[in-house]
């Protein structure tokens, strides 16, 4: 396999990029996924040549052939992160990587080529550089980037593709719930999982993510905001929800989040969360938790706090829960005192309002 050291971007010109006053409106409210910037990066593997082909070019339809692998077995993966607006004006990214090792991760579970970090991280900050002004004004407002790649091999054998192509595209992102409620309510998936022993969960790949739609949209008939999975093997232990890992803290100030046990993604927000709780002296755990002891502990007032966490999330307080068996409220119903402490640290050092401590703000200039 060959290898590619120092891999340079070819710049395409854009043709026409969206002038600044629709720009600036798209940008206005954007929701979340919804609008895109102007370009993209786009790099190629094959067997002979290795990662080669790099572009940051405008933001374009890409054509496949009918039988391009990926369509037929779902042989993709993806990341996501965000371009922050510091408070001094600068550009920041928030742990790309360990974005870029996730990646790697996720590659080597779908039996696809790694691509070296310092790639994935430069293929970023060239796409951030390159759209900057859709950069969102709005409070809460980021760049997400979305790193991708996929088999682009026309080939319908079933074995591991020789032909792939990583695209990076940004989206100028506000809130990811659109209730803008307080705290979300989410519900107990009792006839579905998400990933199982020895399956993709620990992975990014596109298919986890199929697979989480119809229970999702079940939670959404039913009047939630997100599902939660349990384990596939007992239905008992509480994984995580479609898109973020899930925290627990109780009455003595103690907190927990379920253990990586390979069929959950391991959350960059997660980490730097526990990183952050550990540092303050909170007594932090990576323990399992069953729904039943959730429901119990949730009625005691043993439990005072759940949240959810991730990258388009950030860090959401879960208020309600329901299932098959009834419906529990958490705490007040609202945001508790640990969560938005903890939100606000993460947020600061994410805006450049908190102190960097870990070294986790690349920043662009
Ligand atoms: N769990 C799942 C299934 C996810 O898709 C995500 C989002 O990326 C997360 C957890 C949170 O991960 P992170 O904090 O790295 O965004
Ligand atoms: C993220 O938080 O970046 C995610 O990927 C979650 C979801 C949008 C898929």
């Amino acid at each position: 396999m060959a290898d590619n050291p120092g891999i340079t971007f070819d710049r395409i010109p854009h043709p026409a990029p969206v002038d600044a006053a629709a720009r600036t409106a798209l940008i206005a409210s954007p929701g979340f996924g919804t609008v895109f910037s102007d370009h993209m990066i786009s790099i190629d593997w094959s067997e002979e040549k290795g990662w080669h082909n790099a572009t940051l070019g405008p933001r374009e339809p890409i054509t496949l052939d009918p039988a391009a692998a990926v369509l037929h077995y779902a042989q993709e993966i993806f990341e996501g992160l965000k371009a922050y607006k510091q408070a001094d004006g600068q550009i920041s990214l928030f742990r790309p990587d360990a974005n870029a090792s996730r990646f790697n991760a996720s590659a080597r579970r779908l039996a696809m080529p790694e691509l070296p970090e310092d790639i994935f991280v430069d293929s970023v900050r060239q796409l951030v550089l390159a759209d900057r002004d859709w950069m969102p004004e709005v409070e809460g407002g980021s760049l997400y980037l979305r790193p991708f790649m996929f088999a682009s091999e026309t080939f319908l054998g079933v074995r591991p593709a020789k032909q792939y192509k990583y695209l990076v595209i940004a989206s100028p992102v506000g809130n990811y719930f659109k209730s803008g409620a307080p705290a979300v309510s989410i519900w107990v998936s009792r006839d579905y999982t998400r990933a199982a022993p020895g399956g993709t969960g620990a992975a990014k790949c596109g298919g986890n993510y199929a697979a989480s739609l119809v229970p999702q949209a079940e939670a959404i008939e039913r009047g939630h905001d997100q599902v939660v999975f349990l384990d596939a093997a007992e239905h008992k232990w509480i994984e995580e929800l479609g898109g973020m890992n899930l925290f627990f803290v109780f009455d003595d100030g103690r907190m927990i989040t379920p253990p990586l046990t390979g069929s959950i993604l391991p959350g960059i927000t997660r980490n730097s969360l526990l990183t952050l709780a550990r540092e303050q002296g909170l007594s932090v755990a990576e323990e399992p938790y069953s729904i039943d002891q959730w429901r119990e502990d949730a009625g005691s007032g043993k439990l005072v706090e759940t949240f959810a966490c991730g990258t388009a999330a950030v860090v959401t307080p879960v208020g309600r829960v329901a299932s098959h068996d009834g419906e529990f409220v958490i705490g007040s119903g609202g945001p508790g005192q640990l969560t938005a402490r903890l939100k606000e640290q993460l947020v600061g050092i994410q805006r450049g309002t908190e102190e960097d401590r870990h070294g986790w703000i690349t920043k662009l200039g």
